[in-house]
């Protein structure tokens, strides 16, 4: 289990730079192995987002940006993103990344064994479009707007409250805005109470999925446009992955 504050220690910050910046070698150093769940955090983007719907200042949110690659990427389509994480260290490398485009850390190979590496965003993206602030996604400043797209990237089950997050969104989009939400739909009791799930488990003997309860709270306010399933990796140390199936849902604001 990832106890709370787990995103927080050294080893998450390096788990999750690796993640978001590791090339497929650093990553992956076998002849083998799941490639194509490689660059989780850049598909969320290519993959999910419709670009040729974007007006030229359009606006986009990551909540639960981590270290900010999908920040990064949504910066090629959009004037302005904003990258809000709940974890102070995750935040203070991305604005170091925002600032100076690259960030050096140090990544498990085995045991006390790390390699070093550096975590660079794509020079052709335009950093000063990005910024991260500090947040939580259960309750957000007022003050933050609206958005052309928002992306929630396998945030849901890592929150007390997801409803509070879901409750929260048909705010956040203009019409015609597109929500991205990916899930592994990994429901654990140490993030969030059982009776707070939005799925997996058993209603009158009757099962209730994730998705179940997506399409309930935001089908009011919002047509689902595509499901799709994004694998992802990653990696604790050269032996040993998480490889993981999350459940993305595209979503256009009414
Ligand atoms: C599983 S990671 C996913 C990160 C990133 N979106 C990705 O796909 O790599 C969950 C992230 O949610 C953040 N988080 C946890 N609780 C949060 C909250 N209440 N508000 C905002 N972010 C939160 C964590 O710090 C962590 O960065």
């Amino acid at each position: 289990m990832k106890p709370t504050g787990f995103y927080e220690t050294e080893r998450a910050l390096s788990e999750y730079l690796l993640f978001h910046y590791g090339s497929a070698r650093q990553v992956l150093p076998w002849a083998f192995g799941p490639v194509e769940a490689l660059d989780f955090p850049l598909r969320c983007v290519t993959t999910c987002l419709d670009a040729n719907r974007l007006p030229a200042t359009a606006r986009a949110l990551d909540l639960g940006c981590a270290v900010g690659r999908s920040t990064f990427e949504l910066a090629r389509h959009c004037a302005e993103v904003i990258g809000l994480d709940h974890s102070l260290r995750f935040i203070e490398v991305a604005r170091q990344l925002q600032t100076h485009g690259s960030f050096p850390f140090f990544y498990a190979e085995e045991g006390q064994i790390r390699l070093p590496a550096t975590a660079t965003v794509p020079p052709e993206i335009d950093r000063h479009r990005v910024a991260f602030e500090p947040g939580d996604a259960q309750a957000l400043r007022p003050t933050l707007g609206r958005f052309d797209v928002v992306l929630v990237a396998n945030l849901l089950d890592r929150l007390r409250e997801p409803r509070r997050c879901l409750d929260a969104l048909p705010e956040l989009l203009n019409a015609g805005g597109q929500l991205i939400i990916t899930t592994p739909c990994t429901w654990l009791e140490e993030y969030t109470p059982p009776a707070l799930w939005l799925g997996g488990y058993l209603d009158q003997e009757k099962p209730v999925t994730t998705l179940d309860t997506l399409r309930r709270l935001l089908e009011p306010h919002f047509d689902l446009s595509r499901t799709l399933d994004l694998p992802f990796l990653i990696r604790e140390h050269a032996r040993k992955y998480q490889w993981s199936v999350a459940q993305a849902t595209v979503w256009r604001r009414r």
